[in-house]
This record gives C-alpha cells, structure tokens and sequence, in this order.
C-alpha cells in the first residue's frame, strides 16, 4: 500500500509553505478590485478549489434562478461563525455573475445549472458593499464622482455617474432613499445581484442619534429595508447579506443591537443558507490543499485495508469504525483520518476562538507542509501523524489554550526533548513506529478542548479512540495489542518492556483535572509534572 504522499498531492503553495494568512480569510473587495491572490480572483481557479458545498449549491441555485426571473428568493441571509466561508460563498456568486467564460469552465456549477433546469445563467450586474472598505465618517470618490453613503456606492457600482445622480440627494443628506428609487436603480440594472458583506462592522459605527456623512444608524438601517423591498419588486434582482452568528462576534453593545435590527429585516428567508457541515469540511480541505487525487484505486485500497482492520479489530474501537459507512468516511476524508476532523469538528470547535472552516484550513495546511518537509510515510494522516514538534503547526492548536501547553508537548509529547522520544529510545518496537509519540499526540488533539472548553463536554478522550488512531498502517496494530491501557478514572498509559523483565517506565496521562496533567510513572509511584508547566 501507498503512503497518502505518494497518492494526494498538496498545491504547489502548500508545497511551498507559501499558503498565505490573507487567503484565509476571503477579501470580497479584493477580488472586486483586483487585488486578491490568483485563486480567489479567477473565476475558474476559485472554482477550482472550492467545493459546492449544500448551502452554496441552494445558494448557487437561487440565484442563477433569479437571473433568468424563475422564481428564486429575492433576499438570502447567510449567518454562520467567523471563518464559518459566508464571503467565499459569496464570492461564488460573484464569479459566477461576472465570468468572462463559459459556464462549463467552472468545476461544479453546470451540474447545478441543469438540476435547476435551467439552460443557462447570463451574466449580471454585481454591487460589493463591504462594510469594512469605507469609514461612515469620511466620503470617497470614484474620479470625480464623490459618494458618501452605502446607498451611493451601490449606485455607482450599478451604473456609474447616471445610476449616481438617481439617489444623489440622499446620497448629499445621508438619508435612505425610497424603495420606488431603489426599485428603478435595480431595474434599470438588472439582472444584478447586491451582494453586503461585514454590515455589522459598518452600521455599528454610528453613535446614537448623531449624523455622520455616511448617514445615521436609523438612515442606514431603513435603506436596507427598503432595499430588501425593492430587490422583492423586481424578479431578476437578489440581495446576499453576510450577518455574525453570535453577539460575541458582533462586538459591542451596539454591534449586538445592529446585529439583532438587521436579522430582523434579513431574517425571514435564513432557512435556505446552511453552513458547513463537518462531511463538506472534509472535501473543502481537500480541494483548498490538495491536487485532485489521481489514482482513486489506490486510495480506495488503503481505505478499504483501515475499514477491514477496524472491523477485524471489533469491539475496542469506536462504534462508527464497525459501521459499513465508516469506509466512505474514509474515503470522503482521504488523505486525512476522519477522526481528525471529528475531533476539531467535535472538540476544538468548542474552545472560544476556533473557527471552524478557518481554524481547520489553518492548521491543516501547515501541518501538511510539515508532513510533506518530513517526508512522512504514513498512509493516512491520522492524529498521531500531527507534527507536534513543529512550532508553526503546534501554534495553531496552543493558540486557543491557556499558556503553558507549549512546555507541556515539548516536554511530554513530541519533540527532541519530550519524554516519548526518550520511551522510544529505550524500547525499540516502540521506536521502530514512533508509537509513544502518535499515543500521546493522539491524546492531545482528542482532550486538551475539554480542559479549557466553555460549554459541558466530557472531559478526557475515550480509550477506544486511542486504539483506533495511533498506529501507522492499517495492518501494524492488527498482530499485537496496541500498547496502551487505561489506567483507571480517565488515564490511559503506553507501557514498554517485558513484564517481569525490569519494571518499564510507562508514560501516562491523566486529563480529569482542569488541564490535561500529564503524569508519569515508574512502577506504581506517580510524578506529577509541575503545576507551572500545565
Ligand atoms: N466551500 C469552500 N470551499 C473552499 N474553501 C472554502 C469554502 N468555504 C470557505 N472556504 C475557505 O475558508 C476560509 C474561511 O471562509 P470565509 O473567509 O468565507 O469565512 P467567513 O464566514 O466570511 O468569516 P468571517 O466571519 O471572519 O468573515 C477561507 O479561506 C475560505 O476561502
Ligand atoms: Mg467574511
């Protein structure tokens, strides 16, 4: 069997370790000006590295439906946690309004097209209102054509100096126009789509009951109003709007009432948007970070060799491993295990600050490099395969923890230093797999969260997930027991040596307490590592 290296090949700029922080978070007024890396500013190269996921397709559908005035929902809220992809769904949008190709040059979207029995999309008229592009206090100007307002951008965006002199008053005074003015301005434009990003940020800037030039709080709420209005009168216009999922994210007291005002104008049509489930974050990993995989035989078989081994292995595994759709997980989830989705998914996702799709592109990508650097072999990359001892990937996993846990790992789990490496030294056939080091890292990922987690989990990983996810092969664990053992409470060991033989060190963990508390022991004497160090 192949190792996943030699089957999955990440991009050229993972590769290369030059995956940029900027292309984790989409910029929409990037890519309108111009400025954004090639993958998201091309409409075929975006295409490429995204995967359709089901609340993109819904979305996708819409509007390509609204285009052509079938139907289609005039106004989609899109709500989902920071780093949750709402801009790069909208950027879907964009691409697929302003391409300068035929449809069928974009992965994914002719499917789509036909399901919705459409024949084609045309192009159409895109506004980008970004609330992070332009302060509420301060004009700007497009040569020599000076806007002040949201309502004058959009104007111009439309349809230059003429669309401008529709709402150039309102536009002077800062105060909304009326729906009928807004239904002309859509009309004359359509087909088009008004795609509103980071409102929030924007409208939350205007204190209370003062006027500043971009209007006032009251003003730029009633346009938005009377622009999901006016997008209803006319059948070929549709407006996207990207709103934060929690009141944390909405900042402060005013974000929080700015957040629940606009919900209320968006709000009745959120049911078509869905955010991304933990199976979609499989395939958009996979389509950010990694060429398309050529040979799907031979990842198939390395899929179908760990689902057979599991079933073999029975009942010390995780239920789901028994299950006949593990195997498509696997496969779904190929190069990566899917436990390491299910425990960020599952467990990280917990810890305040992780992001979701973001937080899991992150870490993966750097990961990933490391692994490729290391030229690792194993077949999948599981959660022992995490490259701890590596600053830049273990940062992105000890960022969202208390401080403290960079000696824990460098100490206890994985690096030149670390107790594991010193076991594997001492015992060859641990050695020989680096089994103390996939254990303890495996422990990490799947119960530091619940130390630090704010809402109820339970604390600790259950030992079953131990078995399943060290070791290297699908076939390495199957002759011997896997050498760990829960130690009573939530502690599990890794033991080395022959019994009888010199008692062995064994290295254990313990994560009842508040943090994971890594102990060790010689025979039955405990030795707690100190406090400061946890
Ligand atoms: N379906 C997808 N396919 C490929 N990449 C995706 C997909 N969805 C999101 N991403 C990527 O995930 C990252 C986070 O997404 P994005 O920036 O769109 O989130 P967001 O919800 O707009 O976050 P924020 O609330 O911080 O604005 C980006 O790098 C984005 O390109
Ligand atoms: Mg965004």
């Amino acid at each position: 069997m192949k190792p996943w290296r030699e089957i999955a090949v990440p991009h050229r700029d993972v590769l290369e370790g030059s995956f940029q922080q900027a292309e984790f978070a989409a910029d929409i007024t990037a890519v309108r000006t111009g400025r954004a890396p090639r993958e998201y500013r091309d409409a075929v190269a975006f295409f490429e590295r995204t995967f359709i996921t089901e609340g993109m397709s819904l979305l996708l559908t819409q509007v390509a439906q609204r285009f052509v005035s079938k139907g289609g929902e005039p106004v989609v809220q899109l709500q989902t946690a920071f780093g949750g992809g709402k801009t790069h769904a909208m950027l879907a949008v964009y691409h697929l309004a302003t391409r300068k190709c035929a449809l069928s040059y974009l992965a994914g979207v002719p499917v789509l097209v036909d399901r919705a029995d459409l024949i084609d999309v045309p192009q159409a008229r895109v506004a980008v209102l970004d609330g992070t592009e332009h302060s509420p206090g301060q004009a700007w100007k497009h040569g020599k054509q000076t806007i002040k307002t949201l309502w004058g951008e959009l104007a111009w965006q439309l349809g230059g100096e003429e669309a401008c002199a529709l709402v150039s008053d309102a536009d002077a005074t800062g105060t909304s126009p009326g729906k009928d003015v807004l239904r002309d301005l859509l009309e004359r434009h359509a087909p088009c789509v008004i795609l509103i990003d980071e409102l929030v940020a924007y409208v939350r800037q205007f204190p209370a009951g003062q006027t500043l030039s971009g209007g006032s709080y009251d003003s730029n709420l009633s346009f938005v109003q009377a622009l999901t209005e006016a997008a209803k009168l006319v059948p070929s216009a549709i407006v996207l709007a990207s709103l934060p999922a929690s009141e944390v994210e909405a900042g402060s007291q005013r974000g929080v009432a700015a957040l629940r005002a606009l919900e209320k104008t968006f709000g009745r049509v959120q049911a078509l948007w869905k955010p991304v489930a933990t199976e979609e974050a499989f395939e958009i990993v996979r389509h950010r970070l990694f060429e398309p995989v050529r040979e799907p035989k031979a990842s198939e078989t390395v899929c179908r060799a760990f689902a057979d081994a599991y079933v073999a292995e029975g009942v010390r595994l995780p239920s789901e491993t028994q299950e006949r759709r593990y195997y498509e997980r696997l496969v779904q989830a190929y190069p990566i295990h899917p436990e390491v989705f299910d425990r960020l998914y599952e467990d990280w996702t917990t810890i305040e600050g992780f992001q979701r799709t973001r937080g899991v592109l992150k870490l993966m990508a750097k990961v990933i490099y490391r692994l490729w650097q290391d030229d690792n072999q194993d077949q999948m990359i599981l959660p022992g395969s995490l490259p701890l001892h590596d600053g830049s990937s273990r940062n992105e996993l000890t960022y969202y923890l208390p401080a403290g846990w960079d000696a824990v790992i460098e100490k206890d789990i994985d690096g030149e230093r670390a107790e594991t490496v010193e076991l594997e030294n001492r015992e060859p056939r641990f050695g020989q797999m680096g089994a103390a080091r996939r254990v303890a890292r495996t422990i990490f990922l799947g119960s530091a969260p619940s130390s630090v987690a704010t809402t109820a989990t339970t604390r600790g990983l259950d030992a079953a997930r131990i078995h399943c996810s060290p070791l290297r092969t699908a076939f390495s664990f199957a002759p011997r027991p896997i050498p760990v053992q829960k130690r009573g409470g939530n502690r599990w060991s890794v033991r080395g040596g022959n019994r009888g033989v010199n008692p062995p060190p064994i290295f254990s963990f313990c994560a009842a307490g508040r943090h994971l508390s890594p102990t060790y022991s010689r025979k039955e004497t405990h030795r707690r590592v100190p406090k400061s160090a946890a």
